[in-house]
This record gives structure tokens, C-alpha cells and sequence, in this order.
């Protein structure tokens, strides 16, 4: 029999920023600013719909490769937006972290992160994680060795790999969203996304909505997830034409 698992773990990557804002003839970074509000929103409809992490993609490990000026926009609202809503984190029982190698950031916004972490570690409510400076294939290296260093020699299980990624109380991803129309996973979540559903909006992220999110959350919550199994089959006649020609086949 097909299992069936509820949305736990959302994860989403907030695409199509750069392009929203060329449509309105505005830069890139316009598109940026304007997507940093839309976060608040996702997170607190994430929240409402029970679920227990929401990870979003803020930057990639490629993003680097753009230029400065957008590199440090994209820096400075990630401070905002920690010194914003650090006291929502708190109120709402949120457990904040970032996914990533934070160390390429400037050395307060390091300081605010790990702050924010450490306080809202006591809290029991949705994780909250920023993948920011992450690639998936760095964190499955990086899970890798952690393991080689704790336990020299030994054999790596899927369990203990697991155990060694940067947040594993997230768990595996239930539910992949894109916005912005394209659809590929661009690095994101390689492991944790092995089994999740996937969802692709043509909406760019600084129009996405909590309505959107709702519906596809409605949309996936009733598609039959199979692992890999096979849904029930059909009750059928044994000594029917059909039941013959089977085991004809099958000799
Ligand atoms: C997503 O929007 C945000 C980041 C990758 C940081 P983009 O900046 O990629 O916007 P598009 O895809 O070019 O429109
Ligand atoms: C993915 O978007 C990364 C984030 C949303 C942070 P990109 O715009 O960087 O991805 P590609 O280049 O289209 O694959
Ligand atoms: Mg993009």
C-alpha cells in the first residue's frame, strides 16, 4: 500500500526577482528589496499550515559569480531582515538558522546570525531555516567529512550521513517549491529533496502570495505519494479474460 505522509518540510527557491524588476524597468536589486517583503508572509502562511521547517534559498554558493553591487544587496537585506524580524522569530516560537558557509559574510551580520540562533534555539515552534551562501553538493561533502572526523574508519550509513547535515532536525523536504518558471533544483537541498513533491509557479517571488501558497499546499496535499510503492491495485476477476491473458504474459 502507498504511504501517505503529510507536508512537514517545505523548502522554497525564491526565483524570478531580477527579472520582476526588468519587467518594470527597474534594476535588478529593486527586485530583490521588493522580494525581501514577500518573505514575512510565506513564513507566517508556512507556519499556519502546521508546518514543522520551511527552508528558503536566499543565495546560492553560484551566486557569487554576480556582480558586487547585487552580491552586497543581497548581504545587507539578509541583515534587515534578521534585525526586522528577530523579535517576530521570538514571539511566534520560531527556531531561526542559517543553512550555509556564513563565514563570506561581514563579520556583525555573522554576529546578529549566530545571536539570533542561539536565542531562538529554546523555542519549539516551525524551523526556520535561510539557506545563504549554500550549495547542496558543498553540504553533502561537508556532511561526509563531518562524519569521517567524529568517527574515523567507520562505514557511513544513510542514517548517520543524515545526522551530519546542516540542519537534520529539518528532515527530509515534503514539498519543493519554485517560483519565476523555471524548472530545475539549481543545487538546492540534493539529498533532503530524494522523495519531495515538486512545484513549479510561472510567479515571480516578490509576487508570490500566501493565496499561491495555500492552494499549491492544498494542490500537493492531495497527490499520492508512493515512495516508490504502488497505489492499490484494482480488485479483479481471477477467472476473468483479463486474469487469463496476465498469466498468458506472464509464462
Ligand atoms: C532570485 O532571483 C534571488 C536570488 C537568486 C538571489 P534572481 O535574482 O535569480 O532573479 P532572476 O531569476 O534573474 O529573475
Ligand atoms: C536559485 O536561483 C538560487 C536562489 C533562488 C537563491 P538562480 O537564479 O541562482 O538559479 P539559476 O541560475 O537560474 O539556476
Ligand atoms: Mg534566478
Amino acid at each position: 500500500m502507498a504511504k501517505s505522509k503529510s507536508i512537514e518540510h517545505v523548502a522554497i527557491i525564491m526565483d524570478g526577482n531580477g527579472r520582476w524588476a526588468a519587467e518594470r524597468a527597474h534594476r535588478r536589486v529593486w527586485g530583490h528589496i521588493r522580494g525581501s517583503n514577500v518573505v514575512n508572509d510565506i513564513v507566517e502562511a508556512a507556519d499556519e499550515m502546521g508546518c514543522k521547517a520551511l527552508t528558503l534559498y536566499a543565495f546560492s554558493t553560484e551566486n557569487f559569480s554576480r556582480p558586487q553591487e547585487e552580491i552586497t544587496t543581497l548581504f545587507r537585506l539578509l541583515k534587515k531582515f534578521i534585525k526586522r524580524e528577530r523579535k517576530r522569530v521570538m514571539e511566534k516560537n520560531l527556531r531561526f538558522k542559517i543553512i550555509g558557509d556564513i563565514s563570506a559574510l561581514p563579520e556583525d551580520t555573522q554576529k546578529l546570525i549566530s545571536s539570533l540562533e542561539r536565542d531562538s534555539m529554546v523555542n519549539k515552534g516551525m524551523w526556520l531555516n535561510f539557506a545563504f551562501s549554500y550549495g547542496g553538493r558543498v553540504e553533502i561533502i561537508d556532511a561526509i567529512n563531518s562524519f569521517i572526523e567524529k568517527n574515523p574508519g567507520e562505514q557511513i550509513t544513510e542514517e548517520s550521513f543524515a545526522a551530519n547535515l546542516y540542519n537534520p532536525e529539518a528532515g527530509d523536504v515534503d514539498l519543493m517549491i519554485r517560483t519565476g518558471g523555471d524548472q530545475r533544483i539549481s543545487n538546492f537541498l540534493l539529498w533532503q529533496v530524494a522523495y519531495g513533491e515538486l512545484y513549479f509557479t510561472p510567479n515571480k517571488w516578490p509576487e508570490f502570495t500566501k493565496e499561491e501558497f495555500y492552494q499549491i499546499f492544498e494542490k500537493v496535499s492531495g497527490r499520492e505519494r508512493r515512495f516508490g510503492s504502488v497505489a492499490a491495485d484494482l480488485d479483479y476477476d481471477q477467472t476473468s479474460a483479463q486474469a487469463k491473458l496476465n498469466k498468458e504474459l506472464l509464462k
